[in-house]
């Protein structure tokens, strides 16, 4: 990778996303080099997280390195420290931040300061490894990226920001419905029409689900209420009442379509009881796909 830290999609070339999936691809077969013996990593997260924390321990375990989890109250971002001298003291002690936090300026600034790695594990603006561990599992599953329609039905949240981004990268087609006032923000989907053009992919912004899922190849969706926004809540599930994705709403997309999740779901919110469990649903494939495709990033990174 050109860029030394990951904190948006946009930090990679398509070049880079496809040596990342090829390189998952290969980590997910073979038994990982330790190109991380004796380095540490720290995990600093200041929101939950089952799969983040869990595949990057993992990831850091399995290249032979030793993964430091450190919690929101344990460190006090902002408020016992300021960001620019965590990033500066942890430099000190390991060879890079994984970072899961509220703010993009956050990460940003931790990126200032700190002379190793930073990696973006979601903030309110991105989810970059998501996005690629999602790629990674639509190619497995389609055998191409290129000639594939994602449809993503819900908020234009940051999984949503990072999978546009992404599938426009690698010249795929994303098709995202939105109710008026949760669109992805306009200056990431001018980034992502511009990554389209280069790719030869298409971007389109509807607020029908009805019309993005028509041809598609992957049904996607996301929560309504991302961590941080609890106090949204109510004016959320309304705003997103039609936007439920469930079988009916499958049947419109081409046969054999995939549904994706990141995980975690609300069935009955945005996604109909059952529906994890649906034949055409690969949430779990995917999930698990994080801990290769962040093996790759580590590796690339830092091996
Ligand atoms: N998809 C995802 O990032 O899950 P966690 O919030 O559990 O890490
Ligand atoms: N949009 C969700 C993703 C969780 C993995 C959130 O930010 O809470």
């Amino acid at each position: 990778m050109k860029s030394k830290h990951l904190l948006s999609i946009a930090d990679l070339t398509s070049q880079e996303i496809l040596g990342l999936i090829q390189s998952a691809v290969t980590l997910k077969k073979e038994t990982a080099p330790p190109v991380l013996a004796g380095k540490s990593v720290a995990l600093l997260f200041e929101k939950p997280s089952l799969r983040t924390r869990v595949t990057f321990d993992v990831a850091v375990h399995q290249l032979g390195g030793h993964p430091i989890y450190l919690g929101r109250d344990e460190v006090g971002l902002g408020v016992r420290e300021p960001p620019a001298d965590i990033a500066r003291v942890l430099s000190r002690y390991v060879s890079a931040l994984v970072v899961r936090t509220f703010a993009q300026s956050t990460l940003e600034t931790l990126a200032r300061y700190a002379s190793v790695p930073v990696i973006n594990a979601l903030s309110n603006d991105e989810h970059p490894c998501q996005a690629l561990a999602d790629l990674l599992t639509i190619y497995e599953k389609k055998g191409d990226l290129k000639n594939v329609k994602i449809a993503y039905i819900g908020d234009g949240n940051n999984v949503a920001a990072s999978l546009a981004l992404a599938a426009a990268s690698v010249g795929a087609n994303f098709a995202i419905a939105s109710p008026s006032g949760y669109h992805i923000p306009t200056p990431v989907m001018e980034k992502a029409r511009a990554r389209a053009r280069d790719n030869g992919g298409d971007l389109t912004l509807s607020e029908s689900p009805q019309e993005v899922v028509a041809n598609a190849d992957v049904i996607y969706t996301d929560v309504w209420v991302s961590m941080g926004q609890e106090e949204e809540t109510e004016r959320r599930r309304m705003a997103f009442e039609s936007y439920r994705v469930d079988q009916g709403l499958l049947a419109h997309a081409k046969q054999g379509a995939l549904f994706m999740h990141p995980l975690p779901a609300h069935p009955g919110e945005e996604i109909s009881p059952g529906l994890l469990k649906h034949p055409q649903s690969v949430v779990f494939d995917q999930a698990e796909n994080r801990l290769h495709i962040q093996k790759a990033i580590l590796a690339d990174i830092l091996g």
